[in-house]
Formats: C-alpha cells, sequence, structure tokens
C-alpha cells in the first residue's frame, strides 16, 4: 500500500481522530449527496416528532426545509448535529460518516455548522472579536487561544466581514448592531470554522424586509462552496432563494420540490387547508 492509499484507507473510518479534527476532514461526496438522512424515528413521550423521514442533500446546494409549527424541522436538526439521539434511522454526512457515532462537538469539527433561531453573539465583544473567538474556539482545545492570527486567519476573517457585509462595524461592539445584524454576525462565526455543511433554524425572523434581502443574498452566496439547509417560515424568503424545497408534515416529508411543484401539490394543499380550517 502507498502511502496515498494507506492515508485514503485512515479517513475512511467511520471515526474521526482528535489529533486531527482540526485539519481538513475529507467528506465524500463522490456521489454528489452530501447529507443522507433515512429511516430516521425520535420519538418524545411516545410522540413522534420524527417518523420514518428520508431526506438527500446535494453538495453545494441551497435547500429549503418548510413545514408547520411542530413538523419536526429543529428536530432533525439536533438529530444531525448530535444534539438529540434518534431512536431509528440513519445519518451520513457523505458516503463514510456515520454521524450518529459521532457527539455533538465532534459532528461540528466534522464540517457542520448549526444556527439556532435566536442570536448568540458575545454583546461586550466587538464584531471581529467576536469572529476570533469563533476562529479560536474552532480550533478546538489545542490551539492557543491568546496566540495572535497567522497572514491566513486575518485574510479569512476579512473575507467572513465581507461575506456578512459588516466591514464597517468591525470595530463596533456585538451589542450594538441591530438584530439582523447580529444574524449576520452569528452566520459570519459559523463561517470561522469553515463547514462544509450550515444548517439554519429561521434566519429571518424579526428582520426588516430590507435585512431578509440582504439575508437571501447573504445565503444564496454561501451555497455552491457550501451546503445550506435552511428552515423558515416566511415564504416571501423561501421563493426568493430555493432552488428545491422540502414540506415537512408530522415527523416526514410531504413534498419536494420546486416552489411551485409544492405549493400546487394536493398533499400539501390538503395539510395546509385542513389545518387553516
Ligand atoms: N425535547 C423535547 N421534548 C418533548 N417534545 C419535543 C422536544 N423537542 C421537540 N418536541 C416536540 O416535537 C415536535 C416537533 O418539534 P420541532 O421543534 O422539531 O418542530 P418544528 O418543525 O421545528 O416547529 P417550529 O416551526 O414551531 O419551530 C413538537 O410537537 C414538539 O413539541
Ligand atoms: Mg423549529
Amino acid at each position: 500500500m502507498t502511502m496515498l492509499e494507506s492515508t485514503r484507507e485512515f479517513w475512511r473510518r467511520d471515526q474521526v481522530w482528535p489529533v486531527l479534527m482540526d485539519d481538513d476532514v475529507k467528506v465524500d461526496v463522490s456521489k454528489q449527496v452530501i447529507l443522507y438522512v433515512e429511516g430516521l424515528s425520535v420519538s418524545f413521550d411516545g410522540f413522534k416528532a420524527l417518523n420514518d423521514l428520508n431526506l438527500y442533500i446535494n453538495d453545494g446546494e441551497l435547500r429549503c426545509l418548510i413545514g408547520a409549527n411542530g413538523a419536526g424541522k429543529t428536530t432533525l436538526m439536533d438529530v444531525i448535529t448530535g444534539k438529540t439521539a434518534c431512536d431509528t434511522g440513519t445519518v451520513y454526512f457523505g458516503q463514510t460518516i456515520n454521524l450518529l457515532k459521532h457527539s455533538e462537538a465532534e459532528i461540528a469539527q466534522l464540517g457542520i455548522g448549526r444556527k439556532f433561531q435566536k442570536p448568540t453573539v458575545f454583546e461586550a465583544q466587538t464584531v471581529w472579536e467576536n469572529l476570533e473567538l469563533a476562529l479560536k474556539a474552532s480550533k478546538g482545545i489545542w490551539y492557543n487561544l491568546r496566540a495572535s492570527l497567522s497572514a491566513s486567519e486575518q485574510d479569512l476573517m476579512l473575507g467572513i466581514l465581507d461575506t456578512i457585509g459588516l466591514q464597517t462595524q468591525s470595530k463596533q461592539l456585538a451589542g450594538a448592531l441591530s438584530h439582523g445584524q447580529k444574524q449576520w454576525l452569528e452566520i459570519g462565526m459559523l463561517l470561522a470554522s469553515q463547514p462544509r455543511l450550515l444548517l439554519i433554524d429561521e434566519p429571518v425572523a424579526g428582520m426588516t424586509a430590507q435585512e431578509t434581502e440582504r439575508t437571501a443574498e447573504l445565503l444564496t452566496s454561501l451555497a455552491g462552496d457550501r451546503t445550506v439547509v435552511v428552515v423558515e417560515h416566511d415564504m416571501e424568503f423561501v421563493r426568493s432563494i430555493a432552488r428545491t424545497v422540502t414540506v415537512l408534515h408530522q415527523g416526514s416529508v410531504l413534498a419536494e420540490g420546486t416552489m411551485d411543484d409544492v405549493q400546487n401539490n394536493r398533499d400539501v394543499i390538503e395539510v395546509y387547508l385542513g389545518e387553516e380550517a
């Protein structure tokens, strides 16, 4: 076996060795799929929050997940990120990484970033300091928090500031940002760990129309190089960004397709009309 082959063999294993975790994790997307969710069920006191759910996300896509309150959208993100254990099913990151075998911290290190609905930036730190903390934290415990940034890390941070459109706020305290800007900063903090897959829960809730539009542009710009899965109730926003929309209902996929497909889907119409009645 050559050195290259043995390195490949090493990466094919279903584990990540702590000492390697802060370097590139090789996610096998040779079949163009970055996330496989199959037969996933989760119950809380007998109530099935997820019920035999199947979902496949392609590498580089921007997917929107929609569905009524309680459909299971957040629970799905909780299982993918290792926060909630499932009863049955499988979750794979690429061809080879079995996410169900990893802890929440390991899953983050593997390159899956999660954004919760409420922004959780450090208000008493500047925008730049928030990004710096996120960058260092993403390097794990082996990294010295007091070490100064390397040139490439500085470049990464400047690139992120540019992406999230907060260059002029760089030295401002995060606490002084608007709600929308805080959401963008938090997305920037996720980007500091250079994730392959971003899971974003209800990013535009509470945003102004202008901030919502800017967020649509931001998330669209992030896809391609990365894969982005967005949960959102704001249908106008979903229409403005989504190529493929997945509709969850009672813990399963009810429909999938373009926004027009799902809006004209009989099952979707029935469920939504049923709920309004
Ligand atoms: N930790 C938990 N314990 C008990 N029940 C839970 C727990 N987490 C979620 N549930 C229940 O599971 C169901 C799915 O919840 P989930 O939060 O995934 O829905 P959602 O699609 O994200 O809804 P929303 O659009 O309101 O955020 C709900 O009925 C919820 O009450
Ligand atoms: Mg939710």
